[in-house]
């Protein structure tokens, strides 16, 4: 199961990339309203970092046209960019000719198993479904995250990977690994929080505390 980071925030990018943990970025317009600067200025700092991973970056037309014309544009900014386009009917003939076009898309805002079948039959790259979002509305994000897995293997799109998305939590990460999502989108703060665990810290404490009972100043 491969992790992203769901930030177009440099410093946490940097930090999580060192680890090796980090299989690629997810960002969106959100995101990137959060961070100063120039945001292809951005983006292209984002992809060099994470040069062997894909950076999803989504487009900001609404009109059909221009959202294809943008995703063109968008490709070119860096050889791992994936756009990503909202799961509309208004946009699906633009989808279908881009992923005949050989463009790497992940699809977001997929809130239902129709609309990532939909996906799924256009044979796109990545489908994002949202989780905390369906949460929000008395939804069960995990629930889909399931059924989108199950439809995906029972139907063999193999072309197709579940990015579960919109992840307010360690549960939600820990939810996601079980039930087979092929990459979750992470805030740095949540997998930081997912990667700590009490006993470990208690373990780690006594160890040295013990240590210091054997009284030697160099080891080995
Ligand atoms: C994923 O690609 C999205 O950027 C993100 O997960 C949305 O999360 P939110 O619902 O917390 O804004």
């Amino acid at each position: 199961m491969k992790f992203f980071l769901d930030t177009a925030n440099i410093k946490d990018i940097k930090s999580w990339v060192d680890t090796g943990l980090i299989d690629g970025v997810t960002t969106n317009p959100t995101l990137i309203s959060k961070e100063k600067g120039d945001p292809k200025k951005t983006i292209k700092e984002i992809c060099k970092l994470v040069k062997n991973g894909d950076v999803s970056v989504e487009v900001t037309e609404k009109d059909p046209k221009k959202v294809y014309a943008q995703a063109k544009k968008i490709t070119k900014i860096a050889k791992n960019v994936v756009v990503k386009i909202p799961c509309h009917p208004d946009y699906f003939s633009v989808i279908k000719k881009l992923v005949k076009e050989g463009v790497r898309l992940n699809i977001t805002l997929v809130f239902s198993l129709a609309q990532g079948l939909a996906m799924c039959k256009l044979g796109v790259e990545y489908i994002s479904p949202f989780i905390g979002r369906l949460d929000d509305i008395g939804s069960d994000g995990m629930q889909l995250v399931a059924d989108l897995r199950q439809m995906i293997d029972e139907y063999g799109f193999v072309k197709t990977e579940i990015i579960a998305a919109s992840i307010r939590g360690v549960q939600h990460l820990q939810e996601s690994i079980l039930l087979g999502a092929d990459i979750a989108t992470v805030p740095a703060a949540i997998l930081h929080k997912a990667m700590l665990h009490p006993l470990t810290d208690n373990g780690m404490k006594k160890f040295l505390d013990d240590w210091k009972k054997v009284g030697r100043k160099t080891f080995p």
